[in-house]
């Protein structure tokens, strides 16, 4: 793939890609709605998605099964300020960009595990060969991680309901680990994969064990996901740090039994696998060739819902060796043929220090060109005229979130996300792109809302962001 790099301090910054969209768009609940299709033509990673009802997509710990030229993307929905399970969402797409809210697949239960005071993560979908239903594998918890299980839950349609079945048992007893994920062989097997590198066969009818193939191998090794090209296996996961990031790793084997051979990092090391933690590989099987799609997770707690991204890339897969030495903000595949090429997101910059760009508040200006601030209610403001706005920023460690507000010529809103600033290191990043609107005279405002990412991981530790700030680089319109 082609691609223009910038390098600030050593790291690298971006890749500038090609990307349109269009949506007809109205002010909505925190977010905003469509009365038309949303047409996306690339993945974009790293930047909150918008459904066909103008929500953001919500669909974390996820993975995607295709049924009849359709791709099913199940994943945990979110609701800002609260880890409370909120159900499992499932999207569809025929091309892997614009994504349709089918269901709220597995819903919160009304008791007991995955009622509105517990945890349900990692939801993993597989289509059951022998009895052609849809089992849902999720990891089951309380609201503090203490007392878990892998649990299932089943459906007649894809899109659910599912109804949730509880633990799924393996000598009658549940699975006690959280991270989990799942891998579906060529010859229709299934198999349960947990945190540390345990592997369990399913039962033909997928509702219970048959026997543990592997046992765990790795301390942490969480957000387990497997994928097989040729006669390979490929077991891919992160280390454990809660929802902060981490270097991914990766074992190869030629069984699920082992021996699994470790083989390194799944993306240049320091860049923490892009800033995001694994959640499943997609083979995208096309006539030509296939591109086996990494997906993994950029959270965001606690906005899980409207500032925690996906960061989708196409996986190098040569032999024994798998990598992702770019991140590619944006990129095409053709679903058809299984080929994957690069993006392009072209328009006129507008930089930090233009006088176009209406500060108010303390904004500092860095010696990178990037204005700065931490201030809660600073904002800066432009009006352009275009179909679409991207807005660069430099995420850092002390990052912090950003709101922002799209109006039209006629001062309606016709847009409203979150953007979170924060990396371990500094890079920067495309953080917004506003679907295609109509073109008209949009004024785009960015407000410092005081806030940042921070979680306390399973051990106590606090992890995230130190600080609050919001540092913006340049503008991008599309005409
Ligand atoms: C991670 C795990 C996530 C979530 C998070 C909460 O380690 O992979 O799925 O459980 O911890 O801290």
């Amino acid at each position: 793939m082609a691609i223009v790099t910038i390098r600030l301090k050593g790291i690298s910054m971006f890749k500038k890609s090609f990307i349109a969209a269009i949506f007809f768009v109205f002010f909505g609940m925190g977010a905003f709605n469509l009365s038309a299709q949303t047409k996306s033509k690339a993945i974009l990673s790293g930047i909150p998605w918008f459904d066909n009802n103008g929500n953001t997509v919500s669909a974390h710990g996820a993975n995607i099964i295709k049924e009849k030229g359709k791709y099913y993307l199940f994943g945990e929905g979110h609701k800002d300020g609260t880890n409370a399970f909120a159900g499992f969402n499932c999207y569809s797409s025929s091309d892997l960009y614009n994504w349709k809210f089918e269901s709220i697949a597995l819903p919160v239960q009304l008791t007991g595990k995955l009622d509105s005071n517990s945890v349900g993560e990692r939801p993993k979908v597989m289509k059951c060969p022998s009895t052609g239903e849809y089992v849902m594998y999720v990891h089951a918890d309380t609201l503090g991680y203490k007392s878990q299980y892998v649990g299932y839950a089943t459906a007649k349609k894809i899109t659910g309901p599912y109804s949730f079945n509880g633990p799924i048992l393996f000598n009658g007893k549940p699975i006690k680990k959280w991270d989990m994920g799942t891998f579906q062989d060529k010859d229709g097997s299934g198999y349960v994969l947990l945190h540390g590198g345990d592997i369990y066969k399913l039962n033909p009818d997928y509702k219970s064990i048959s026997e543990q193939i592997n046992k765990a191998f790795e301390k942490g090794f969480e957000s387990p996901a497997i994928f097989k090209k040729d006669s390979l296996y490929y077991f891919l996961g992160s280390d454990l740090t809660g929802w902060e990031r981490n270097d991914n790793y990766y074992f190869t084997a030629t069984s699920l039994k082992g021996p699994w051979t470790k083989q390194g990092f799944i993306a240049p090391p320091g860049t923490l696998t892009w800033n995001s933690q694994t959640t499943f590989v997609l083979p995208i099987e096309g006539t030509k060739e296939t591109t086996f799609m990494f997906m993994g997770d950029r959270w965001s707690f606690p906005k899980q819902n409207s500032a925690a991204t996906y960061i989708w890339q196409p996986l190098q897969v040569d032999g024994h060796k798998i990598a992702m030495p770019v991140f590619n903000e944006a990129w095409k595949i053709d679903v058809k043929a299984g080929v994957n090429s690069s993006g392009e997101i072209k328009g006129n910059e507008i930089a930090a220090n233009d006088q176009q760009i209406i500060y108010t508040g303390n904004w500092q200006q860095d010696t990178l060109a990037v204005k700065s601030s931490d201030t809660k209610g600073d904002a800066f403001s432009f009006t352009v005229k275009g179909t679409q706005v991207g807005i660069y920023g430099l995420a850092r460690p002390d990052g912090g979130y950003a709101n922002v507000i799209i109006r039209n010529s006629k001062g309606k809103t016709v847009l409203t996300s979150s953007i979170d600033m924060y990396s371990k290191y500094p890079t920067v990043l495309l953080k917004f792109l506003s679907p295609v609107l109509k073109n008209d005279s949009y004024t785009v405002t960015l407000t410092v809302l005081g806030e940042r990412w921070w979680w306390k991981e399973k051990s106590g530790r606090v992890s995230g962001s130190k600080g609050d700030v919001v540092s913006f680089e340049k503008i991008m319109v599309i005409e």
